[in-house]
Formats: structure tokens, C-alpha cells, sequence
């Protein structure tokens, strides 16, 4: 197999387009078979519920090839979950888990030309979506569905990779509300986000860090990632909201921490609390772990890092998943699942 010819250590978080998607419908009460698909576009009725009634889910999760050469992906089955968690809170026909791990698995084979050289510094990123298909013009769920998984070579999220960002705290715009759907992966949270990020970068911040929605008092997450900060007697102190995103890195560095022998504290966290911690990061699939070189709130800012020079504890987490996603460090929780490759 020859590798694409791409810049591998280069890549930014660009679409790439590859070789091969998978579709797979749902019709009469069942799912289809995979169908291998060359093109990347989509045939759908105008009528579809996911483009006027924001019916859709998607999620974002990372092949790796590690240094032994083989290939993993990082915690499928907690993506799958929460796909199915996703379709099921705005009505959709959840897809499967078991048919989740079989299309995550297919798709990186299919696309092998484009899995990142070890080293790179890059990844394959795995975005599974489905689709409300029904053309229903009344607001009601869909009775049909498209799931479809397709995949590109990725960079750092952020530009700089583990360059440290800048936050703003933003009031006036809600991304979520308490009891809405800020805790699954559905399309209007992000188009919901949009402004907001739009106003922190045009100020001259890498994103916007969101509180919540009822009290303005709590941090809730940044627009693409989950938030940590890290007290001065080093706990990881990570916010517990009904409006925030289930991060399974958030949720795998809190396991790391703890084997790092830190405490960890997953609860409301007060946005005064900036102000008291030493280091702080924003962590997520795309943004891994970004360390947080400022935060500015209302008319205070808060500077952990002076210059780009990574505070100590969000380097070693950010060495430790890296070590376990590229398989230098032993996975012992079973995180990464094989892609069999013939
Ligand atoms: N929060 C939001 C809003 C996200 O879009 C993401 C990305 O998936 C995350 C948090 C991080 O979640 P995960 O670590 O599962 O990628
Ligand atoms: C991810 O981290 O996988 C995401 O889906 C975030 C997205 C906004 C790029």
C-alpha cells in the first residue's frame, strides 16, 4: 500500500476528502448493509428532516497508527454510546453499537492510504453522522435514516498544535440551556456556538469559554472542547453541567490524573475559581489537550502561561494519552481497539 502524498506533519483541521465513505440506511424497521461510496456527496430530498428540522448527530473519534506499526482507534464504543445517546434525545433511530464498530473499522481499512505516519504528529479523524432522510414537511421525527461514516487526515486543532489559546468568557450568547441537548452531539449546539466563537476570534481570543446558561456563574465548556483547571494543590478540577458534552478525553484524563496521583473533582466549578488555578486546558477529540494561556473575564484576565512554554501537569497529561493513543505507553484499560487491517 502506498500512502497518499500529503505534507503529514503539516495537516491542519481541514477536510481532506479520501478514498471511500460508508453509507448505511434505514428503512421499514431495519438497518441496510454497508454501501461503499466513492463520491462525497449526498443525494436528499429537500424535504429532510435534518435540514430543516436540525434531525442529525454526528461524532468525531481518532485511528492511530502506533508505533508498532498496527493500527487503533481510540474508545469507539464510548462514541457509539454516545451516538446512540445523541439520535435518542431528538427522536432518531439510534445506530447500533455493534454495527458502529464494524463501519469505524471498515472505514479506516478502506482508507488506509491516508492513516498518518506514526510520528507525524497527525491522525485519522473518524466523523460518523446520521441523518433524519424523510421528506416530512410538518416538524415530526423522520421514519427513514442515513447513517454514513467518512474519515480525514487531521492536524492540531488549534493552529500550533500545543500552543497555548486564549479564552473569552462570553455572556450574552447561550450555547446550550439547562435542560436542552448541550449534553449530545447535535448540530444546532455548534450552529447555537457559532457567534460566539466568531466574536472571541474576531477579538483576538482562540475561542470562547461558555458559562452556564441559567446562573452565569459556572463554567460550562469551550465551544469544540471540555475545560480543566488545575488547582494549586493539584487537583483536577473539571465542570458537572446538564448543558456540557460528555468528553471521553475529558473522561480518560481524569483517569490518567487520578494515576498520576492527582485528586480529581468533577462538580460545578465557579467562574471565580480562574482566578485561584495554576494551569487550565481545554481537552476534546480535535483539540486533544490545548493548555489555556489566558482567560478573560468580564473586565479581569487571568494569565497562567507568560510565554507558550506548557505548564507542567497539562504536559504530562497530554504526554500520557498521547503515549497510550500511539501505543509508547502500556494501555491498561483497554482504550484502544485494533483495526484488523486484512
Ligand atoms: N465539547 C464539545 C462541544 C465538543 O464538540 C467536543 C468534541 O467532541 C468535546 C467537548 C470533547 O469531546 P470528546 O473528548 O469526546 O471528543
Ligand atoms: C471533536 O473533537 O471530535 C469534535 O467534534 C469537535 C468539533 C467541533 C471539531
Amino acid at each position: 500500500m502506498e500512502r497518499a502524498n500529503l505534507d503529514w506533519e503539516n495537516l491542519t483541521f481541514q477536510y481532506v476528502k479520501t478514498d471511500y465513505h460508508l453509507e448505511y440506511y434505514f428503512k421499514d424497521g431495519q438497518w441496510s448493509d454497508a454501501k461503499i461510496v466513492e463520491s462525497d456527496k449526498i443525494e436528499l430530498s429537500i424535504a429532510a428532516t435534518a435540514l430543516h428540522y436540525g434531525q442529525e448527530c454526528f461524532e468525531g473519534l481518532k485511528a492511530f497508527e502506533q508505533k508498532d506499526g498496527t493500527i487503533s482507534i481510540f474508545r469507539p464504543d464510548e462514541n457509539a454510546k454516545r451516538m446512540i445517546n445523541s439520535a435518542k434525545k431528538i427522536l432518531m433511530e439510534p445506530f447500533p453499537e455493534e454495527k458502529f464498530l464494524e463501519a469505524v473499522n471498515e472505514v479506516v481499512r478502506l482508507n488506509r492510504r491516508f492513516i498518518p505516519p506514526y510520528g507525524s504528529g497527525a491522525s485519522l479523524y473518524i466523523r460518523p453522522l446520521l441523518l433524519g432522510t424523510s421528506g416530512i414537511v410538518g416538524v415530526k421525527p423522520s421514519h427513514e435514516y442515513l447513517f454514513l461514516v467518512f474519515v480525514t487526515p487531521v492536524g492540531p486543532y488549534f493552529k500550533g498544535g500545543l500552543k497555548p489559546i486564549d479564552l473569552l468568557v462570553i455572556e450574552d450568547i447561550d450555547r446550550a440551556a439547562p435542560f436542552g441537548t448541550g449534553d449530545v452531539k447535535v448540530g444546532g449546539n455548534y450552529a447555537a456556538g457559532l457567534r460566539a466563537s466568531k466574536k472571541a476570534k474576531d477579538l483576538g481570543y482562540n475561542e470562547v469559554l461558555y458559562l452556564d446558561a441559567r446562573h452565569k456563574k459556572y463554567i460550562d465548556e469551550s465551544g469544540p472542547a471540555n475545560f480543566f483547571g488545575i488547582t494549586k494543590d493539584n487537583k483536577y478540577v473539571t465542570p458537572k453541567s446538564s448543558s456540557i458534552l460528555p468528553s471521553i478525553t475529558n473522561k480518560s484524563l481524569q483517569v490518567i490524573a487520578k494515576d498520576m496521583g492527582m485528586t480529581v473533582e468533577q462538580r460545578p466549578v465557579d467562574v471565580e475559581e480562574i482566578f485561584d488555578f495554576k494551569e487550565a486546558g481545554c481537552c476534546g477529540t480535535a483539540a486533544v489537550i490545548s493548555p489555556v494561556k489566558s482567560i478573560t473575564y468580564r473586565d479581569r484576565k487571568v494569565t497562567y502561561l507568560e510565554d507558550d512554554e506548557v505548564g507542567d501537569v497539562c504536559h504530562n497529561l497530554y504526554n500520557h494519552l498521547r503515549g497510550i493513543q500511539l501505543g509508547t505507553i502500556e494501555d491498561k484499560y483497554g482504550w484502544n481497539f485494533k483495526v484488523p487491517m486484512d
